[in-house]
């Protein structure tokens, strides 16, 4: 089972949107997911149609006895095909309180122990933190191998960020817990300069720490939270569902980088190289990628991508990182392997395939 904390202190940045959404794109692969609610103001319950009110037990009562009479099992609500939800309550922003005279390796543990017993029944679990970087969030750094932060594309902040990494690598250390930081821009807004600046300002401070995959702003997300249910099962063919389907992607793809391996410092890209856009527009496609002798020909490795909409037509730009060199690529369209159509400039492979050709002074 794979565990991954979702985790920012700063509030509406994305955290239950995420949990939920990338559960449902999950579940939508036939992964089994099991959501944990470890906010007290259950969102993700809500998210996921379950009145955590009506509930008789919920987290509170497994992680708040240390013997443990409360199964985690025993509190679990199947919520939509392939999830479970571990449901919250208001009383679990009192859990602190009624730990604070326990011994700090106990309290820190708890979700930690909880999810033991469950551990062969999912291949995932997501957890779902509160806005705040207490008792609750601690369990679930603890509980974790693994982090997403959803940082708000059109106000990134990066103090706030810099000082949660801190953390995060200061309870790694202290407690030998090595954990995979991810950084996932969410809330996007690709036609105003002022989010794609800010996009830019995150994938270069974050560098490899970023998904490739970005949360565009979507009505269908919010609709799909208010309708109690996934946006892969409320909206199927929306730019949510698509966003979401392709970060589960590269979930799937590749656990995180370990933490000690992690940059946290501003990237620090050969100076001879240079940042080199090219594009792609079409109006049907709904899955572009890149590949080239730059990327060892594997599809968008290594490759920033942006997505926009202009009237009917999508325009994909792929964001290079090239030193000066003649480089050989093609596109990759829903699966089918094409020459760039905007670019006269071609060779011939050995094999007889048309490649197009980049340049880079
Ligand atoms: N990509 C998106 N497009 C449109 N609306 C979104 C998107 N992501 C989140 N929202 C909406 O923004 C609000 C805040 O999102 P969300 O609840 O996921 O944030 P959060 O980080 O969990 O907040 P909190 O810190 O309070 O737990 C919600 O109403 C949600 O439906
Ligand atoms: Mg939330």
């Amino acid at each position: 089972m794979r565990s991954i904390a979702i985790v920012n202190q700063k509030g509406g940045c994305g955290k239950t949107t995420t949990t939920v959404n990338l559960a449902g794109a999950l579940a939508a692969d036939g992964f089994r997911v099991l959501v944990a609610d470890m906010d007290p103001q259950a969102h993700s319950c809500l998210a996921l149609g379950v009145d955590a009110d009506e509930r008789d037990v919920n987290l509170y009562d497994v992680l708040s006895d240390e013997s443990r009479t409360q199964s985690l099992e025993s509190i679990l609500v199947h919520a939509s095909e392939g999830i479970d939800l571990a449901p919250s309550s208001i009383i679990l922003s009192a859990l602190e309180q009624k730990l604070a005279t326990e011994r700090q390796e106990s309290r820190i543990n708890r979700l930690a122990d909880a999810l033991d017993e469950v551990r062969s029944n999912y291949d995932f679990v997501l957890i779902d933190c509160p806005p705040n970087v207490g008792l609750l969030t601690f369990n679930a750094l603890r509980a974790a191998r693994e982090v997403i932060i959803p940082l708000e594309a059109s106000v990134f902040a990066i103090d706030g960020v810099q000082k949660l990494l801190e953390t995060i690598h200061l309870l790694s250390d202290r407690l030998s817990h090595p954990l995979g930081v991810r950084i996932l821009p969410t809330l996007y807004d690709g036609r105003t300069r002022h989010a794609r600046q800010t996009l830019g300002e995150i994938r270069e401070r974050f560098a490899d720490l970023c998904f490739d995959a970005v949360i565009r702003q979507n009505v269908k997300l919010r609709e799909a939270a208010l309708r109690g249910k996934p946006v892969a099962i409320a909206a199927p063919t929306s730019n949510g569902t698509m966003d979401y389907a392709s970060l589960a992607l590269e979930v799937q793809a590749q656990g995180p980088p370990a933490l000690a391996e992690t940059r946290l410092e501003t990237s620090q890209e050969p100076t001879t190289s240079r940042q080199i856009e090219v594009c792609f527009r079409d109006d049907d496609a709904s899955d572009v990628r890149i590949a080239g002798d730059f990327n060892g020909w594997v599809p968008d490795k290594g490759v920033r991508s942006l997505i926009e909409t202009a009237g009917s037509t999508r325009v994909w730009t792929k964001v290079l990182q090239l030193p000066p060199g003649t480089y050989e690529y093609r596109f990759v369209v829903d699966g089918e392997w094409q020459e760039d159509p905007e670019n006269p400039k071609t060779v011939t492979s050995a094999a007889g395939r048309s490649h197009s050709v980049l340049v880079v002074p």
